[in-house]
């Protein structure tokens, strides 16, 4: 009888400074596809069932470990002294799982998939191996560590690249950044790591070679898509990381009956997502926890960020909606801004030069043309007319406005609130509104037409001038 497979624990190594980024932000909360670029490793383990995963962190660790707050538990690296050191800072965190091998992840690796961390795992068990760690064959190994193998195949150590003979940097074969470990054996390599090399860190690398002086048993397996292994350190491969991570997402969405009419110009980040028989149309970018319905058509130009499209809706060209719901059937755009708290309920229509802040329309409302709407609550139904102003704002503080069901406010009005205008009423065309209209009144608040008959053509007559016209 064989005995149960202890499985694997992680260790997520997050604490480098990310110098080559030339940024003050720490490198694994810089973001691709609209995600800190560490979801791409962490979310294979966590998909994996992967327990406990151990994440090293140093620089600004209060953000780093503020973002990944219980997904993980953190041990911390200062200063941190190469991937090497960062494993001898959670050793101690690792033995409290003795059983467990251990799993060793950098954590730039945003296009890792679990596929690739599982096929690691079964690899590793299938050598009894003491050490497995996941390669690339590339056409340009750039500044990655080359594996060197020997004549028969078996990997024998690994070089990095600023430590490399000309020779040594031909080799094509790279280290991914991958590995998986026995425990013990780990630790007793991790002793006897120096830092003599060129760039006076303790390497993580150096462990396979001395795992193999000590007799053990090191096994590699090469990644099926080499696309995977990108590490990202410069500002270049973080746009490519980016690239790779939507077209990824967009081939996913299209594979479901999503129609995204032009991959090239189409943005949909790592939590968005859009259902099946929607339509996404060119330059348009879906980011957040934006979610699309089915049948909802977005774009051209188009940007949403947390918004809420409601089945068969439509967002016509050069929105930007943010942290709002629109419903099913609604219209919106063109050129409209709709911001946080926003509500467009089914049916209803936002126009051209629209903007509307925590605002709410019933079902079938209309704001076709030019108005701000803010801190208010439009019934079903009604119809505000082009150029509406909420004036929400005094100065100090913000107040609400309320626009009953099937109300009718005139174009150009202004409604200074706090005010109310009762279900079915009419506001005239031209109005300032102070004071509250009830239920199915009609208010004019503007000033009464005075009209003098013959006026102009008196004056022209008086100043010598031509008729203007006949
Ligand atoms: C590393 C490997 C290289 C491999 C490449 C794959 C080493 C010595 N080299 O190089 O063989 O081809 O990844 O992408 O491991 N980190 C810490 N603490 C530290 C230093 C780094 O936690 O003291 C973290 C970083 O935040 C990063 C990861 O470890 O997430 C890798 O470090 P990085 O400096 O990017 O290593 P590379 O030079 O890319
Ligand atoms: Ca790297």
């Amino acid at each position: 009888m064989s005995t149960p497979d202890p499985g694997a624990q992680a260790v997520l190594l997050a604490a480098g400074k990310g110098t080559r980024l030339k940024s003050s932000r720490p490198k694994v909360l810089h973001e691709a596809a609209g995600a800190p670029i560490l979801e791409g490793p962490l979310r294979a383990l966590e998909a994996l069932g992967v327990r406990p995963i151990t994440l090293v962190v140093g620089a600004q660790a209060e953000a780093v470990e503020a973002t990944f707050a219980g997904r993980a538990r953190f041990v911390r690296q200062d200063p941190p002294l190469g991937t090497g050191h960062a494993l001898l800072v959670a050793r101690d965190a690792l033995r409290e799982q003795p059983q467990r091998r251990v799993l060793v992840v950098n954590g730039d690796l945003p296009l890792l998939r679990p596929e690739s961390v599982a096929a690691l795992l079964g690899a590793h068990r299938e050598h009894g191996a003491d050490a497995t760690l996941l390669t690339a064959v590339l056409a340009d190994a750039g500044a990655y560590g080359r594996v060197q193998r020997d004549a028969g195949g078996q990997v024998q150590r690994i070089v990095e690249a600023k430590d490399a003979s000309p020779e040594e940097l031909s080799i094509r074969e790279i280290n991914a950044g991958l590995y998986v470990f026995e425990l013990a054996p780990l630790c007793a390599a991790l002793e006897g790591l120096r830092p003599k090399n060129a760039q006076g860190e303790y390497y993580l690398t150096d462990v396979i070679a001395a795992l193999l002086a000590s007799g053990k048993r090191v096994a590699a397996l090469q990644v099926a898509d080499s696309a995977e292994a990108l590490g990202v350190n410069t500002l270049e491969e973080l746009a490519q990381a980016h690239r790779a991570l939507v077209a990824r997402r967009l081939q996913e969405l299209m594979l479901m009956g999503v129609v995204i009419e032009d991959p090239a110009t189409t943005m949909v980040g790592l939590d968005a997502s859009v259902e099946a028989g929607a339509r996404i149309r060119p330059f348009s970018f879906l980011e957040g926890r934006t979610v699309v319905r089915r049948g909802a058509v977005v774009g051209p130009w188009a940007r949403l960020e947390n918004a809420e499209v409601g089945q068969g809706a439509v967002i016509l060209d050069h929105c930007l909606l943010r942290d709002c719901v629109i419903e099913d059937g609604a219209q919106v755009g063109p050129f409209s801004h709709l911001r946080p708290e926003t509500r467009v309920g089914a049916g209803a229509r936002v126009g051209n030069f629209v903007e509307l802040k925590k605002a709410s329309l019933g079902a079938g409302a209309k704001t076709p043309h030019l108005s701000y709407i803010g801190d208010a609550t439009i019934g079903a139904g009604a119809n505000v007319g082009a150029g509406t102003i909420t004036c929400n704002y005094d100065g100090v503080a913000k107040h609400r406005t309320a626009i009953g069901a099937g109300a009718f406010v005139g174009s150009n009005s202004t409604l200074v609130a706090p005010v109310s205008v009762g279900d079915g009423a009419y506001v005239a065309a031209g109005s300032t509104i102070t004071e509250d209209v009830p239920q199915d009144a009609l208010a004019l608040g503007r000033a009464r037409q005075s009209t003098k008959p013959g006026w102009a053509r008196a004056r022209r007559e008086r100043l010598g001038t031509k008729k203007f016209h006949g």
